[in-house]
């Protein structure tokens, strides 16, 4: 028996100390701290027999002598995530997925294990086969290819995977696995980093892609040291608002393509579907225009997406009016009400404001702050804008209609989908000319109040 070593690890950050402490160093977060058994692991890790591979010392080559042709990417059936992981699964790739509970990881994962046609290992912690069997029924036929273990000892699950020889492997979570070399519980920093490290050599030795799934925190991390992120060759993200049918897959950091691209997808009663024309269906009410309505023109990655504000202003009841705001950062919607105030004259100062994103979705682009103050004021005039107009433009402090990015792009979304007349910043330059669509220039936010 190897001499039992204890460390004390921080459960946030995964900073190691040798005794214990209050407050961690590294992130200052207070009772994180907890001592943890590790054993310092045997020589050979995931297989303990010889590994001639592992042991080839590897020689320096020059940068052209380095044969690149040989990536082969497993173009998987959902085109989704090939686009998000910059054209399919790169062989011996570590992919990790991050995600609330409940919002779809395991039913992506599976789907995509049922859809391969190649062998598939789905390694569950946290469901039974039978339970996973109840799943792939409401998603899809019966696969061939599809096999499904239930284990959570990673040199187990190791055995396992010798005597089938998977092509792809998908472990659900990697929070739920332990390896016999530490003594650490499950879930703990350091089994999560041990457990990680030999799915790793596997994974690079086999070239055999790995997809962990992983827990999030409170705080939207992924659980586990940060050191988990920095080790995988992918790290995305499933995002969405669990009330809502609409779900974002994000690439976080990829070391096979751009971190640009978002997969969109719709949970429904047999699974998560593919959104391939995500703006038709973003926006709800087509025909009938209502007051505090406006529709931007936003940029979600390299793709356009036309979203719809809504806005509602009313008298406050209370003596501090009241702000809120759902899909759009509270603090903007602050600093674009005092810009209203200030450049447009608006007495908003004793009204309740609030604003909703359709959807469910969230938008850090910009560019939706003029839809954002045409809803409001458009609520607060309570007119109704035009259905068939659409905004993209930053409103800066002091009133100004500012330019976007890829303003091509945008108007060529909005003429696609039958709008009239786009609204963008005055000094926006592009060179096309659409055929069918308006385009408004707008300098200062006065300007816009014409149109209402
Ligand atoms: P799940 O994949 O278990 O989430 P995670 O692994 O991220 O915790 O997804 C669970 C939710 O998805 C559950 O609340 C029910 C819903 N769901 C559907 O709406 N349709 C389906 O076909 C499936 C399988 C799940
Ligand atoms: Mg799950």
């Amino acid at each position: 028996m190897a001499k039992v070593k204890t460390t004390f690890f921080c459960q946030n950050c995964g900073a190691q100390y040798a005794k214990w402490q209050g407050q961690c160093n590294a992130c200052k977060s207070w009772n994180t701290i907890v001592e943890e058994v590790v054993q310092v692991p045997k020589k050979g890790d995931w297989k303990t027999s010889n590994n001639s591979q592992s042991k080839r010392a590897s020689k320096p080559l020059k940068i052209s002598e380095i044969d690149s042709s040989q990536t082969p990417r497993l173009k998987t059936s959902d085109k989704e995530l090939n686009r998000v992981l910059g054209g399919g699964i790169v062989s011996g790739s570590l992919i990790l997925l991050g995600g609330e509970p409940g919002i779809g990881k395991s039913t992506l994962m599976l789907q995509l294990a049922l859809k391969l046609t190649c062998k598939t290992l789905y390694i569950s912690g946290e469901e039974s086969q039978k339970q996973i069997k109840l799943r792939a029924q409401r998603i899809a036929p019966n696969s061939p290819h599809c096999y499904i273990l239930t284990e959570t000892n990673t040199q187990k699950i190791f055995k396992q995977i010798e005597a089938l020889d998977p092509d792809i492997l998908v472990v659900d979570s990697i929070q739920t696995l332990q390896s016999d070399f530490l003594e650490a519980s499950a879930g703990s920093v350091s089994q999560i980093k041990q457990s990680t490290t030999e799915l790793m050599k596997f994974a690079k030795e086999t070239a055999t892609p790995v997809i962990l799934i992983g827990h999030i925190t409170k705080e939207g991390s992924i659980a586990g040291p940060k050191i988990l992120e920095h080790m995988v060759d992918t790290v995305l993200q499933f995002e969405g608002d669990r009330n809502h049918v609409f779900r974002i897959l994000r690439a976080h950091k990829n070391r096979f393509g751009s971190t640009h691209e978002i997969g969109i997808y719709e949970m429904q009663g047999d699974g998560l579907r593919e959104v391939q024309n995500p703006s038709e269906l973003l926006i709800s009410n087509k025909e009938a225009s209502l007051s505090g309505n406006a529709i931007a023109v936003t940029l979600e990655g390299m793709r356009p997406l036309l979203v719809e504000v809504q806005a509602l202003v009313s008298s406050a009841v209370y003596g501090t009016p009241q702000r809120s705001a759902t899909g759009f950062n509270a603090k903007r919607l602050n600093m674009l009400l005092a810009v209203l105030e200030k450049r447009a004259g608006f007495r908003l100062g004793a009204k309740d404001v609030f604003l909703n994103i359709t959807g469910g979705i969230r938008v850090d682009d910009p560019a939706i702050d003029l839809a954002v103050v045409a809803a409001i004021l458009s609520s607060n005039e309570d007119a109704a804008l035009t259905k068939n107009y659409c905004f993209a433009a930053e409103v800066g402090l002091s009133g100004e209609i500012r330019p976007v990015q890829r303003i091509e792009q945008r108007i060529m979304e909005a003429e696609k989908l039958g709008f009239e007349a786009i609204f963008i910043a005055k000094n926006n330059k592009f060179s096309l000319k659409p055929k069918r669509i308006q385009i408004q220039l707008l300098g200062k936010i006065e300007e816009l109040l014409n149109f209402i």
